[in-house]
């Protein structure tokens, strides 16, 4: 039996009671979509508690808005990590800006604070900085040197559903947040993003940018995912999706910019009716993670991520790094078929179009290039039954040699 079961590598809560809300959207007029778009707005200011919210069509929509935005104020380059989601490198194409990359610590994610330093010595005047798969980054060290700059930092957020530090959400420590509500994320609605400003410059950027977003579309691809996604994320069908290379599930694939948009209409009312499926999501994968940590903890193959004290990561997937016989086993159809993913295989600088708007793409990122060689993903989602975890601790065990 458990030959037919195929675990997703990350997923997003979802229920028949959201694709309805989905439907429903679709069919809606403007005045409609405004309420549901005002909801979703509610939601996030009580969690996040920004000053002002921007939806979008996407989270990498609402990056290159902000990138847009900053840069229209303090012309420079943005900073960017040199490990990360293709996104990053899309939405700095989308706003045509020059970039610095900086370095990652492969151990903590959190970026190299000297390298930080020499890109905005060279003359970045925005930063961002990714909690990648929901690892809390604490910001203070950056927001210093960033203040000693004048340079504005905004906080990706996309895959940090659930995520807390200090008791706060992540995504409310800087002067502007990005988040993600895409196919995949801890929450979702099909599609859409957002920008969230906590002070006056970020207030600023969100006023600057607001009419740049173009017309948003109804949403039936999305409504067809998230349909679709509801059905075949179930471990029995998964491997039927899994097969069709067109769907590039699970692979890293760069996409060209696209004109920015509003949040289609699908993305509101579904992002509104996961709001509290996502919690209990996030708090199932935080358990999944903690059993898989300790199965993880002693065994030679695998290094662990060190989160900063106070820090509840919210675990879109559980990051670690293997050795290169690890990597390689990661790789097999076994491993796939448990959830296991290699990371993102290049780093940004060696993304063929992107490096040449890096200033800096020869030099060496030698966190990122590990990143790239060794970091892998286990799965941590509400999918995973007891057998499940039982098989991916055997795996562990069996890829690390012990
Ligand atoms: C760190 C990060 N930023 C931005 C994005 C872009 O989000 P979207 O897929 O909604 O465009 C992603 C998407 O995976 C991401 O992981």
């Amino acid at each position: 039996m458990n030959g037919w079961r195929y675990q997703a590598p990350a997923r997003s809560p979802l229920s028949a009671r959201a694709v309805i809300a989905g439907v429903r959207g679709v069919a809606r007029n403007g005045r409609g979509s405004a309420r549901s778009e005002g909801r979703v707005v509610e939601l996030l200011t009580a969690r996040y508690g920004p000053r002002d919210v921007l939806l979008t069509d996407s989270g990498t929509t609402a990056l290159t808005a902000a990138l847009i935005g900053v840069l229209k104020d303090r012309p420079g380059a943005v900073a960017l990590p040199a490990y990360g989601c293709y996104d990053l490198a899309t939405a700095a194409d989308g706003a045509n800006a020059p970039v610095l990359l900086y370095d990652l610590d492969p151990r903590t994610l959190a970026p190299d604070l000297t390298q930080l330093h020499e890109a905005l010595r060279q003359g970045a005047s925005a930063v961002v900085v990714v909690h990648l798969y929901g690892h809390p980054v604490d910001l203070s060290g950056v927001k210093g040197l960033a203040a000693e700059r004048g340079a504005l930092v905004i906080e990706d957020a996309a895959q940090a559903a659930g995520a807390t530090l200090d008791d706060r959400s992540v995504g409310t420590q800087c002067s502007l947040a990005v988040l993600s509500f895409g196919r995949g994320k801890g929450l979702t609605g099909g599609s859409g993003g957002a920008l969230l400003a906590y002070d006056d410059a970020g207030a600023r950027v969100v006023e600057a940018v607001r009419g740049l977003l173009g017309a948003p579309r109804r949403g039936w691809p999305e409504l067809l995912t998230i349909a679709a996604q509801l059905i075949f994320e179930r471990p029995r069908l998964y491997a039927l999706p899994a097969a069709l290379p067109f769907l590039h599930l699970g692979e890293t694939v760069y996409r060209a910019p696209r004109p920015l948009r509003r949040p289609s209409r699908v993305s509101a009312p579904v992002v509104g009716a996961t709001w509290h499926l996502a919690e209990r999501e996030a708090e199932t994968r935080r358990h999944n993670a903690e059993r898989l940590l300790s199965a993880l903890r002693w065994q030679p193959g695998f290094e662990t991520i060190s989160t900063p004290p106070r820090a509840r990561p919210g675990y879109l997937r559980l990051p670690v790094l293997a050795s290169p016989a690890v990597r390689r086993s990661a790789m097999e159809p076994a491993a796939r078929r448990l959830g296991v993913m290699p990371g993102y295989p290049q780093p940004l600088c060696d993304l063929e179009r992107f490096r040449q708007r890096c200033w800096n793409r020869d030099a060496a990122f030698p966190g990122s290039r590990v990143l790239a060689a060794r970091l892998c993903t286990l799965p941590t989602h509400g999918r995973l039954r007891l057998r499940d975890l039982e098989r991916l601790e055997l795996w562990i065990r069996i890829a690390s040699g012990s």
